[in-house]
Order: C-alpha cells, then sequence, then structure tokens
C-alpha cells in the first residue's frame, strides 16, 4: 500500500521530484525545528553499522517533533531467535508510522517496502543503493555549484561495492554530468552502471591514475571509502585499500568552485592536511544530511511545503 510513498532507490526519481526535495532542504536549513510530526513515530532499524545515516535521521526526527524508537544491534533483536525480515517489518509497522532501514541485503528494502503498511526508507542495502545519502550529496553539489547542470564529477577509489557512487550516477542522469570512474581494476564501475550510462547517454572516461593532472578538471571530487566488510578475499583487499590517497599538494590546480565531497567515514584515501583546505566539504555534506533526511520523512508522510510553512519554531 506504501511502496509508492516508500523511499527505496534514487533511480525513479524524476528531475522535478529532486529539485522538490531540495527545495525541502532548503527550507529546514533555515529554521530546522518545525513540530511537524508530533504525536507521529519514527522507527530506525540498523542491521549494519552507521554513525551518521542513524543519528541524522534520528535528529531529524526529533527536530520535527516525532518520537524515535529502534536498535542499533540487530543481535538484541528476536532476528537472532530466526525471526524473518517480513515480520519484523510487520511488528515495527504495529508501531511506527515509518521505518528506516540499513540492511546488509541487496533488496532488503525493496522487500520491506512491498510488505509493509507503513512507508519504508532505504538508509542503505548492501553494496545496492543508499538513496538518502544521494539527496544529501545533490543538496551539497546544489548549494556548492549554484546547479546540478553540466558538471564534472570525478567517482574516485571503491567503485564496485560503492553504493553510494552507484545511486549518485543514477540520480545524475537528468542533469547531463560528464563521469570520470577513477579506480584500480579490481574496484572498477560495474559494467551494469556503464551500461545505464551509456543507455540514458552519460558521458564516463575511465582512469587507473590519480594525480593532479587528472582531478584539474572536477567540479566534483566524490572521494570513497575502500569497505573492508565487502570482501570475501581480505588479500584482495590489503592489495587495494590504499591505492589512492588525495593530499592537499594534489589540489594547486584545481578549479575555484571545486568542492570534495565523501559520504564518509574516511580511512585512509583524504589525508588530514585537506580538512582546512577550501576545496573540502565533507564535513558541511553530512551536516547537510540533516535538512536532506528531513525532507524525505516528511515527503514519504506525505506533508508539503504548505504544512512546512505552518509550523516554524527557528
Ligand atoms: N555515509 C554513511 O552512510 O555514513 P554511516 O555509515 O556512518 O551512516
Amino acid at each position: 500500500m506504501n511502496s509508492k510513498r516508500s523511499f527505496v532507490t534514487i533511480a525513479n526519481l524524476s528531475r522535478e521530484k529532486i529539485m522538490h526535495l531540495i527545495g525541502m532542504a532548503q527550507e529546514f536549513e533555515k529554521c530546522p525545528n518545525r513540530k511537524i510530526l508530533d504525536n507521529r513515530v519514527v522507527a530506525t532499524l540498523f542491521f549494519e553499522p552507521s554513525t551518521r545515516t542513524r543519528l541524522s535521521f534520528e535528529t531529524a526526527a526529533n527536530r520535527l517533533g516525532a518520537r524515535v524508537i529502534g536498535f542499533t544491534d540487530p543481535k538484541v533483536t528476536s532476528s537472532t531467535k530466526g525471526e524473518t525480515l517480513k515480520d519484523t517489518i510487520m511488528m515495527v509497522s504495529n508501531y511506527a508510522d515509518v521505518i528506516v532501514m540499513r540492511h546488509y541485503l541487496e533488496g532488503a528494502a525493496r522487500y520491506a517496502s512491498e510488505v509493509s503498511p507503513v512507508p519504508v526508507v532505504n538508509a542503505g542495502d548492501g553494496a545496492n543503493q543508499h538513496p538518502s545519502q544521494t539527496m544529501l550529496d545533490l543538496y551539497s553539489i546544489y548549494k556548492t555549484q549554484g546547479t546540478l547542470d553540466d558538471l564534472d564529477i570525478f567517482l574516485v577509489g571503491d567503485l564496485k561495492y560503492g553504493r553510494t557512487v552507484h545511486s549518485l550516477l543514477m540520480a545524475m542522469r537528468h542533469f547531463n554530468p560528464t563521469f570520470h570512474f577513477i579506480a584500480p581494476k579490481e574496484l572498477a564501475m560495474p559494467e551494469e552502471y556503464k551500461a545505464y550510462c551509456r543507455e540514458q547517454h552519460i558521458r564516463y572516461v575511465e582512469h587507473e591514475d590519480f594525480n593532479a593532472d587528472i582531478i584539474a578538471g572536477a567540479d566534483i571530487l566524490y572521494m570513497t571509502r575502500v569497505q573492508r566488510e565487502r570482501f570475501t578475499d581480505l588479500m584482495e583487499y590489503e592489495r587495494v585499500k590504499d591505492v589512492y590517497i588525495l593530499r592537499a599538494s594534489m589540489l594547486k590546480q584545481a578549479r575555484p568552485n571545486m568542492k570534495i565531497l565523501h559520504p564518509l567515514p574516511r580511512v585512509n584515501e583524504i589525508a588530514y592536511d585537506v580538512d582546512n583546505d577550501p576545496h573540502a566539504y565533507y564535513f558541511e555534506q553530512a551536516r547537510n544530511g540533516l535538512f536532506a533526511r528531513q525532507a524525505i520523512i516528511c515527503d514519504v508522510l506525505g506533508i508539503t511545503p504548505e504544512d512546512m510553512a505552518l509550523q516554524q519554531i527557528c
């Protein structure tokens, strides 16, 4: 019933819908405290670890006046006794008006949205998608570039397992981007996403080198972590984990408008000397997650910008 209102994938969002959510995020950034969700309950079910996604969703709900229930460790739930995901979702939907879920299985959010009587928000499903991260990425790009159109976007690192880059690539299809994929062979962008680019007439160039000359053409330099938890062969992880490290000395030729994004957490891929460089934007990017997630929660609950305007306690 609610799969229409659920937020499971970025792939089916229109340009208009993306701009609508960005507009809502802008309003929430001006005034984050609005008691629009008094008497509502938001459940956060995290079957995988998280810092930013869970805390920003919970902050978003709290600043909207909702109450939050949930878990951060599935070992303390009845899933350890064999309860299925379907039954867990059916139970939680008895208690909450919206379910925010991170799960290690690709497709888990889609499945949950199909069985749930309340809207489900995908907070990351395996190596598949991370659409709320994409909304905050799009909001960050829009804020820093003044547009989403015609940008040169460089994706760096783990493009094989990185769900954030897969979701960003799909969302940008409306905005005529040129992508540069910078990855070692072992972590190259999967063929299915390159085929998607070709179908959608998205330009892309692939590189294995990562240096100042190559990144000089970027409007957005999107760094990613090599995700140890996705490797079945840890020797392979050891081979590729430190293959690209961004240092401040590599930014001398960067475009003035260029911003460095990273979904975080970082491990070694951005040296600490980059943090004070004016191109660094990853901590502000994470802050933007609060406003983007306020927009998403409200949207799945059918709350409009007009409803928002009635409830401002800045
Ligand atoms: N970007 C992101 O998903 O961070 P967390 O894993 O800390 O939620």
